[in-house]
């Protein structure tokens, strides 16, 4: 009888069921998104007070998140276990992260499209050579690869990598530049004027800045400073945090790492710039951000720490 039944079943199953799923499954694969993920940013209600702090990995995150933390508080790092207890990551945290007190903040890296409407997004984007270069360092520092940059490197051009493609990310990002409830901060512009940067992000959240602060926020969002506070900023500090087994604080943190620009273009070869090219031209010309573009950029051979902001 059961038998008979499977028999029925299966070739439905076969048939019907399985095209059906395997592109679903594909999609949200691609998208590197799981299904509590999912849950979560659908069936989310937003408050008009909720701000969205969105990246593509390794360009800029946590340093947004502590501007923000730097914005809306008096600061003090002693106040917290770990930057992203206060500033939780949206669509991983395990933390009942509902209920938090208005106006909740949280970091993202997921596309556009995913993102729940109703509150602000800030979209902070870095020039890809070096977030390669970034993600390849993260990667080893918490051991989740054991390859070279030069296969790393290859991986990222094809989006094999966690979080995928970084030109699909802006490529979708692009649709919202023009959004009101949108800003789009380059962490290149923070590296070379911080306090412009931390005036425009105030301005775009609403929050007034109380001018005899402004000395300690830049202070606190000094590379220098940051680095200072690696184990209460870093990833695997706060997994560590959150399984509650921190007992001494690891040597191997290097999360608030170099924080330069230009040091993944310095680090590829001849070949690699000029793929890095060809993938930027097939998918991200004409998506606007030429900032990007490197056939468009000036050749800087050699690694700045700040300077010059690229043309728009
Ligand atoms: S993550 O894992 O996605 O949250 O990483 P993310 O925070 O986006 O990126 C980490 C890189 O940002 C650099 N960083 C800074 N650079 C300059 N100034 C400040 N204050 C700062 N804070 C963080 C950090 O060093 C990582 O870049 P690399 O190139 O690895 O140094």
């Amino acid at each position: 009888m059961k038998e008979r039944l499977l028999r029925a079943i299966l070739p439905l199953l076969l048939r019907v069921v399985l095209p059906i799923f395997r592109p679903l499954h594909r999609f949200f694969t691609e998208m590197n998104i799981t299904l509590f993920q999912l849950r979560r940013c659908f069936l989310w209600s937003t408050r008009p007070t909720d701000i969205f702090l969105c990246t593509y990995p390794k360009s800029g995150t946590t340093w947004l998140q502590m501007i923000l933390y730097q914005l809306q508080t008096d600061g003090d790092m002693e106040r917290i276990p770990h930057l992203s207890i206060a500033i939780p990551h949206f669509e991983e945290s395990a933390l009942p992260i509902e209920g938090l007190p208005n106006p909740r903040v949280f970091k993202s890296h997921l596309p556009f499209w995913a993102v729940p409407k109703g509150g602000k997004m800030i979209y902070v984007t870095r020039d890809g050579q070096d977030v390669a270069n970034s993600f390849f360092h993260h990667m080893q520092t918490v051991k989740l690869y054991k390859g070279s940059f030069d296969q790393f490197f290859d991986a990222f051009l094809a989006g094999r990598v966690p979080y995928r493609s970084w030109f699909a990310h802006l490529a979708g990002w692009s649709k919202a530049r023009s959004r009101p409830d949108v800003l789009v901060v380059h962490y290149e512009d923070m590296l070379a004027d911080l306090e412009r940067e931390v005036r425009r992000i105030a301005a775009f959240c609403g929050i007034p800045i109380d001018e005899t602060q402004m000395p300690r926020i830049l202070e606190r969002c000094s590379f220098a400073y940051m680095k200072t506070q690696e184990d209460k900023l870093d990833v695997g500090t706060y997994e560590r945090h959150l399984q509650a087994m921190i007992s001494a604080r690891q040597t191997d943190v290097m999360f608030i790492r170099e924080g330069k620009k230009g040091k993944g273009r310095d680090r590829l070869s001849e070949a690699q710039r000029a793929r890095y090219a060809t993938v930027f031209t097939k998918q991200l010309r004409g998506f606007g951000w030429d900032r990007y573009d490197t056939t468009r950029q000036p050749d800087r051979s050699v690694s700045q720490s700040g300077g010059e902001v690229l043309a728009p």
